[in-house]
């Protein structure tokens, strides 16, 4: 088996997000974009990942830390697509393998369309092969253009089509498959002769063509996969569709989600087994979720909330970096924010932890069995011992817990 590395292209500076933060940052359901590119390739087996960054290109790199099969590969100028692959040449150049090369913007990738293609790819003995997709909205893309007999002729950019070939709906998301050495050879020679004097990936594609070498393509890219995110419009787009993949994925498993349209899952989110989760939840950052829990509606999850098994959250409950224990009930306008609460502690109406004292935030701890009546307030730090009834309208303080022991 041919030995597999992958370039990804993530050093533009994504003028039409108009945007600070480097665009494969940009968040779709929770992650980066670069983050589900990376893991594409991951789901092939590619053990190497040069990423090639430019703008914001630390900040990138500080955003995946701690990742030990990608090396850095900086691209000081942007200069085109073809430039940010040879700047990865002091690493490659002797590589004999394949090379995929794939965009930083393209969150919507999958390894099964990536093995599509590394299958076509080996099957022709291909110098290059690349998926294409058709869609019914070709504007934008670079347009794949075939002979009559169907060969693949070259690629040809939305801005350089002539009339006849804006029609064509057959486009290049900018998934590649290449022979290493031909790919860098056809690279170099690309010219920047088109009207933003950048060295397009594309015209290597078709320089390979012209010096004889097989290029074929795949029509592996299913339409809702081609998006590659350019515009805030396309980020949201791409987050759609990647909402629904997320939520299928938990309905296959066996999760209920009464209404997909009106629920937000992030893509880090686990849950259990015959959880349900109401119409208008948000579950947005690391989250878990036990079997067996009933979620909203109107519920909204944030980053550190543990749900074991069988836990209630009702309406307008928000739950932040907390564990709630089996058989928690807290069906109504609720915050739970930095705490720990036992088995089947019910937490009325309108109950909430003040975690924040203006500094810092502090931990509550509800033992096992507790009632919390309607309307209290639990002030931060505190303990609430296994048993404990707080009457309804009450606003408890460590000290006005301590006081009660000293008079009891
Ligand atoms: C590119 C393709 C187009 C394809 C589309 C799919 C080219 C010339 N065109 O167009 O055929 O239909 O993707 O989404 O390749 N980048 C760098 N360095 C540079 C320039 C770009 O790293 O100097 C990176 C960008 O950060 C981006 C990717 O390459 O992640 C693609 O660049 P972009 O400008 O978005 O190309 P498109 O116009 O989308
Ligand atoms: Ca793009």
């Amino acid at each position: 088996m041919p030995e597999r590395v992958a370039i990804i292209l993530a050093a533009g500076v994504s003028s039409r997000m108009n945007t600070q933060l480097p665009k494969v940052l940009h968040e779709v359901c929770g992650r980066p974009m670069l983050a589900y590119v990376l893991d594409a390739c991951r789901g092939v087996g590619v053990q190497k990942l040069y990423v090639v960054v430019g703008f914001g290109g630390d900040e990138v790199e500080e955003a995946f830390q701690g990742t030990d099969d990608i090396v850095w590969v900086k691209q000081t100028e942007q200069r085109g697509t073809a430039h940010a692959v040879l700047s990865c040449k002091q690493y490659l150049k002797d590589f004999q393998g394949q090379t995929l090369v794939l965009c930083g913007d393209g969150p919507l990738v999958r390894a099964e369309m990536l093995q599509t293609l590394i299958g076509k790819h080996e099957m022709e003995r291909a110098a290059a092969t690349l998926a294409t997709a058709v869609l019914d909205d070709p504007t934008g893309y670079g347009r794949i253009v075939r002979d009559r007999y169907g060969n693949i002729q070259g690629i040809v950019e939305d801005a350089n089509c002539a009339r006849e070939q804006l029609a064509i709906r057959e486009v290049n998301p900018s998934y590649y498959l290449f022979n290493n050495q031909i790919l860098f050879e056809a690279a170099e020679q690309v010219e920047p002769d088109n009207v933003k004097h950048e060295y397009y990936l594309t015209d290597a594609v078709s320089r390979i063509i012209a010096t004889g070498h097989k290029v074929v393509a795949v029509t592996a890219v299913r339409p809702e996969e081609a998006v590659g995110v350019n515009s805030r419009a396309q980020l949201s787009v791409a987050s759609k569709i990647m909402q629904r993949r997320i939520q299928q994925e938990l309905m296959d498993y066996g999760v209920t989600i009464v209404d997909p349209d009106t629920t937000w899952i992030d893509a880090r989110a686990k849950i259990g087994l015959d959880t349900v989760i109401e119409p208008f939840t948000y579950i947005h950052g690391e989250v878990r979720i036990g079997g067996g829990c009933r979620v909203g509606p109107f519920a909204y999850l944030r980053s550190g909330t543990v749900l074991e098994d069988d836990v209630v959250l009702g309406v307008f409950t928000e739950i932040k970096n907390s564990t709630l224990a089996e058989g928690v009930r807290a069906r109504h306008h609720s915050y739970i924010g930095d705490a720990n609460v036992g088995r089947n502690v019910n937490v009325g109406a309108g109950s909430i932890t003040a975690n924040f004292d203006g500094q810092k935030v502090n931990k509550t701890y509800i033992g096992d069995n507790c009632y919390v009546g309607s309307g209290a307030i639990l002030i931060a730090p505190l303990v609430l011992k296994d048993g404990s009834h707080i009457a309804a309208g009450t606003v408890v303080s460590q000290e006005s817990i301590d006081e009660l022991g000293r008079k009891e």
